[in-house]
């Protein structure tokens, strides 16, 4: 999308945990458990508006807001976990999921994500691609 620059940062860096706070959702958990994660922002004007980590080899915590989705945002932000991931060596990405996030699994498969389970009702599962 016109205007909107991928960062790669870590949330050790003041402004970028003050950009990651303000994408949390009330239900997700606090963000002390990524703050060693790799972490890429989408930002326009200055303002963040999508985010992902990489944890070892975990992928987490995708999100876009809403007004600015289905412009390929979230699909920049696992491409550029997925690269990354490779230039560390990771050989195998995982990442957990729902069976309601329909759009996060559609985004996933396109880019060769496999399920390693089938989805129960809303329980977690798990999705792998070999790198
Ligand atoms: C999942 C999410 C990050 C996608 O972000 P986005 O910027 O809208 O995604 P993109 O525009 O890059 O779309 C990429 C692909 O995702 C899929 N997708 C995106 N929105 C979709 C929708 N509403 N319905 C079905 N598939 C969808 C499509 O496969 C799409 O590819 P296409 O454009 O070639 O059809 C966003 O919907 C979101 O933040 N959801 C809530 C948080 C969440 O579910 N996170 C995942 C936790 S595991």
């Amino acid at each position: 999308m016109n205007g909107v620059t991928i960062i790669q940062t870590k949330l050790d860096d003041h402004q970028s945990k003050k950009w990651f706070y303000s994408l949390m959702d009330t239900y997700e958990k606090p963000v002390d458990d990524i703050k060693n994660d790799d972490v890429f922002l989408a930002m326009t004007n200055e303002k963040a508006i999508g985010r992902v980590a990489l944890y070892k080899n975990e992928l987490r915590r995708l999100f876009v807001v809403p007004e600015y989705r289905q412009n390929g945002i979230g699909k920049q932000l696992v491409v550029s976990v997925i690269e990354l991931a490779r230039k560390k060596g990771v050989t195998q990405l995982e990442l957990r999921t729902r069976a309601s996030m329909t759009p996060a699994i559609q985004l996933y498969t396109q880019l060769g994500f496999i399920a390693q389970s089938t989805p129960i009702a809303n329980f977690q599962f798990v999705m792998r691609k070999d790198l």
